[in-house]
């Protein structure tokens, strides 16, 4: 048993030592550790095996052990130590901080354009008085027709291609119903604008199903076509510079009498004509009227003491234009090589 045992630790050692010399990296030390040192390693299972040995030969033989186990342990825990050591510093050396490099650059965000321009349609509209309302975007064919004197059998209703939800209700296809909300719960008089989402069934380079408009509306006693025309020009030289041309062209909305488009100069061609105003020079801004008699009997307003002008933009529109965009689909694809412009 004796000569068997101190054989065995003697060919562990020369096997340990010979391991050893073949370490090369921090893992290879880790496993030449728990080859012989582990809890089932070659070194343990000698001491395991020792509760066999006679009690007179113990001592010589567990000394034996004991000696490897010391050693070995010395042995690979230095080995290990200065493997770490040098993996550290190539580590270092190889990732060479250099700190007088300029750092990198989070990219900042931005107001994306629609939404820029969205805020100042409506804040040119406050700066002239007007207070923001908003709508709902579901409502109900009351008040996105009936109510805005757009009867059942009524043609323009074709203009509007619209999405129905359920029974009655549909997602709104302008922000004009917001008119009757309001006047349906405050006294003239009123001076509000109405920015929001609107919805169609359109869908190509100049629409989609999802747009934004603003409408205004301002009713009191004695408002005339004056006061629309100073308004909505103020806006327009306010939006698209002091020298921009403006025109009223007589036009037709249901809820309005008299109707009228407001164009300005075409800002591609300066009126020249070109392919953008289709060769006339101008390029339709927005609609706009006299709210008509008949959509301040809905809300139960007297037409012969009040009268009022509306009038409602494309937000799209409004800033294709600004920025000369001829296609409305870049707003919402998020192509940062389009949004990094703005
Ligand atoms: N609601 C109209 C549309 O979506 C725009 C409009 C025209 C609004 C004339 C008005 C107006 O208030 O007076 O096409």
């Amino acid at each position: 048993m004796k000569e068997k045992l101190l054989q065995e630790i003697s060919s562990v050692k020369d096997m340990a030592m010979a391991d050893i010399a073949s370490v090369s990296d921090v893992s290879s030390a880790e496993s030449c550790r728990v080859k012989y040192l582990g809890k089932r390693g070659l070194v343990t299972a000698i001491l395991k095996s020792m509760k066999d040995v006679s009690s007179d030969e113990r001592p010589i033989i567990g000394r034996e052990v004991n000696v490897l186990k010391a050693m070995l342990e010395e042995k690979l825990g230095s080995l290990s130590t200065d493997l770490k050591k040098s993996r550290l510093e190539r580590s270092i050396e190889k990732d060479k901080l250099d700190i007088t490099l300029p750092g990198r650059a989070l990219p900042a965000g931005r107001i994306h354009p629609l939404r820029s321009v969205f805020c100042e349609i409506v804040s040119i509209f406050t700066g002239l008085g007007f207070s923001v309302f908003e709508g709902p975007e579901i409502e109900t064919d009351y008040y996105n027709f009936e109510a805005l004197n757009v009867s059942e059998d009524h043609p323009a209703r074709d203009m509007h291609d619209t999405f129905y939800v359920d029974d009655g209700r549909l997602l709104r296809t302008h922000t004009s119903p917001v008119q009757i909300h309001v006047m349906e719960s405050r006294k003239p008089p009123i001076a509000g604008v109405f920015p929001g989402a609107v919805y169609r069934r359109d869908n190509d380079v100049s629409h989609s199903p999802m747009f934004y408009q603003v409408e205004g509306l301002m009713v009191d006693k004695n408002i005339t076509m004056g006061d629309l025309k100073g308004v909505l020009s103020t806006f327009c030289h306010c939006m698209f510079g002091v020298g921009a041309g403006v025109r009223l062209r007589p036009s037709f909305f249901p809820f309005t009498e008299p109707s009228a488009e407001i164009d300005i100069r075409c800002v591609i061609c300066s009126g020249k004509g070109c392919r953008v105003c289709k060769q006339t020079g101008w390029l339709e801004i927005l609609g706009c009227g006299m709210v008509d008699p008949a959509v301040f009997e809905k809300v139960k307003l007297d037409p012969d003491e009040y009268s009022g002008f509306a009038f409602g933009m494309g937000v799209e529109r409004i800033a294709m234009l600004k920025y000369m965009i001829n296609d409305i689909r870049l707003f919402y694809e998020n192509d940062m090589r389009f949004l990094e412009q703005f």
